[in-house]
């Protein structure tokens, strides 16, 4: 009998470590045959390629090369090639992951050609619909068959919106199977020690949201914070190039260049760096999804600079609290961790390092039909 095959589907750096897991357990379920589709939503080496090669990821079956444009425009572009794709080479089932514009339009292109649609990581929401990556979230959930969800309030949140229960799975999240597979690479990294900062003496920064970095006011104002911040521990700052092209926009963009008074900017870094760096890492301040959950798992303070997250099992069992981007509360949660008061965290029930393999025996049950 022929074995059921499942694209899947990664765009945006993000995506690329959950990828990881799922494909390793995938290939290796005897019941499936999977090929991954790449949409070309990031391309430059450091937000791509080089996590490719640091997870072992295997080079992708089809790449679209869609690049960069407005929300529009991408999401167009890769509704269009990915149909054209269907059209060609129609698998059993497609499988996305998280909330990027690859996420929705590749869900929605399959739906529409009646191919079943797996959501890794199905029913977080922030409740904040100024977010694109709320409204992926919620089109892509609205026309999934398979919810895999990462957290109990997934759950949850499904539920309400009156997604029989049927359809949803808690498989825990398949980011932590990669970092605690990668965590003893990374440590043999010693990137802090590269850039001459002993272990726990230093902070992480990361910042990419829209809401920080798009408004010229709100990223000076946080730039001018970090700038102060830094003079007390010294951070660490990867920019990313959303980041990178609104502070040149806005006239600071040498201010994130470099490294001046303790602020350290580099450019995005390769997983295995990052995951060094925030490992030996005092205190992190960032805007990003991923981090919050990593933090938490590694028992490291984590700064939230948001007003809601889509997490929520991370500041309610994990180490991650929302401070939002008005620089008097950073500041003061910042005084907490240097303090030392700030919550342990304890440990997330099912992110245990085997999120990827319940993913493949989802797949496999749902596809083939018989329960694993
Ligand atoms: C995307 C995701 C976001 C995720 C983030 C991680 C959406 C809506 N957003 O945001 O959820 O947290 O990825 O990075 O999908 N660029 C480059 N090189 C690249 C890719 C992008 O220079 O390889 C620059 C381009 O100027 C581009 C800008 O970054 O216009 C934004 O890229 P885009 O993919 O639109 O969104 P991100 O901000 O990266």
């Amino acid at each position: 009998m022929m074995k059921p095959i499942v694209d899947l589907v990664a765009g945006a750096r993000p995506n690329f470590m959950k990828l990881a897991p799922v494909v390793r357990a995938v290939r290796e379920d005897a019941r499936l045959d999977a090929r991954i589709v790449h949409t070309g939503q990031h391309y430059d080496e450091a937000m791509n390629d080089v996590f490719f090669a640091e997870l072992g990821i295997p080079a992708p079956d089809f790449h679209l090369e869609v690049g960069s444009g407005s929300h529009g425009t991408q999401t167009a572009r890769i509704l269009e090639r990915y149909e054209a794709h269907l059209l060609k080479n129609r698998p059993d089932a497609t499988v996305v992951f998280g909330d990027v514009n690859s996420t929705v339009a590749c869900a929605l292109a399959a739906v529409k050609l009646g191919v079943g649609v797996a959501h890794v990581e199905a029913g977080l929401r922030s409740f904040d619909r100024s977010m694109p990556e709320e409204i992926n979230r919620l089109l892509t959930d609205a026309v999934a068959d398979l919810l895999l969800v990462s957290e109990e309030s997934g759950r949850t949140n499904l539920r309400r919106e009156g997604v029989p229960d049927e359809k949803v799975r808690l498989v825990g999240n398949v980011m932590i199977d990669t970092l605690l597979s990668q965590l003893a690479a990374a440590r043999e990294r010693k990137a802090a020690a590269h850039l001459g900062l002993p272990e726990h003496e230093y902070g992480l920064v990361t910042l990419h949201r829209p809401s920080n970095v798009d408004e010229p006011e709100a990223l000076g104002r946080l730039v001018d914070l970090l700038g102060e911040l830094a003079r007390r521990l010294p951070l660490v700052f990867p920019v990313h190039p959303r980041t990178r092209a609104a502070a040149d926009r806005a006239g600071f963009g040498e201010r994130l260049r470099g490294a001046r008074d303790g602020l350290m900017c580099v450019g995005p870094l390769p997983y295995l760096d990052t995951l060094s760096l925030l490992q030996g890492a005092a205190v992190v301040l960032t805007d990003s999804g991923g981090l919050q959950e990593e933090s938490s798992v590694l028992g490291v303070p984590c700064l939230t600079l948001r007003e809601n997250t889509e997490r929520p099992v991370t500041v309610a069992l994990g180490t991650s609290r929302l401070v939002g981007n008005d620089p008097d509360r950073i500041r003061a949660a910042f005084q907490q961790v240097m303090g030392r008061d700030w919550p342990r965290g304890c440990e997330i029930p099912l992110w245990d390092g085997h999120a990827g393999q319940r993913v493949a025996t989802e797949l496999a049950a749902w596809l083939t039909g018989r329960p694993s």
